[in-house]
């Protein structure tokens, strides 16, 4: 996992001590998050690892560039690590459905892609103890025009967390390589995301990736603009 430093650690403990007045202390939040470390420890544990598909490294992969779109959308930093955490473990749920369908080649039939599907439901459940991550975990997969999964919200409706990783996670899934597919160049992803914003993705978030592209703000921010950086 990439490393949350010292600093966003500190301002993030600040932002939850503040959002929550005297019930959260520093070492509440430190334990809070060194749980929920165990528990994705504890279903890495037991995932099949044989899976074509790695969507643990896909998720870890993630991580980084979650937290900080999220930053850069304005998140508080306490909302913004729970939307990078999810990011992680999006699609742990993917570890409860058949390897026959996670493998297979060939566009899946019906019941073949409900299945699949079942992959949020699945994941929430990993992580039901953590209602901030769950709830960002099973709507990863709904559209911004209201025509995706599992309750076809629609829009703001949908948290703003799940949002940010339907982009994320279509970024990775498109550019990074793999033995069984051709990834899409860097143009070409980019124009799959224009072309989906507003339909598939929050345009505001589209918009917010290309406008940072074109002024890149810092050596901070060098993992969330590698996103639209040329391959060549
Ligand atoms: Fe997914």
């Amino acid at each position: 996992m990439q490393q949350i430093n010292q600093n966003m650690f500190e301002d993030i403990i600040f932002e939850i001590e503040k959002s929550h007045g005297c019930n959260i202390t520093k070492s509440e939040v430190v334990i809070y998050l060194e749980a929920l470390e165990r528990n994705i420890k504890y279903i890495k544990k037991r995932l099949d690892q044989n899976h074509i598909y790695n969507f643990i490294e896909h998720g870890e992969r993630i991580f980084q560039p979650t937290l900080e779109l999220s930053i850069a959308a304005g998140c508080p930093h306490n909302e913004a690590l729970f939307n990078a955490y999810a990011a992680r473990i999006h699609d742990i749920g993917k570890n409860l459905v058949s390897r026959y369908i996670l493998n297979k080649y060939t566009p899946l039939i019906d019941n073949e892609r409900e299945e699949l599907r079942k992959h949020v439901f699945y994941g929430t459940n990993f992580v039901f103890t953590f209602p901030e991550l769950s709830k960002i975990v099973k709507h990863h997969h709904e559209w911004y025009n209201g025509k995706g999964y599992p309750d076809k919200l629609k829009n703001e409706t949908i948290p703003l967390g799940s949002r940010i990783i339907a982009i994320t996670e279509c970024w990775d899934a498109m550019t990074f390589k793999r033995h069984y597919s051709i990834p899409k160049s860097t143009d070409e992803a980019k124009k799959e995301l224009k072309d989906y914003a507003g339909i598939q993705f929050d345009p505001k978030i589209v918009e917010l990736l290309r406008i940072r592209a074109e002024y890149p703000a810092s050596t901070e921010d060098e993992s969330l603009n590698s996103l639209f950086r040329s391959n060549s």
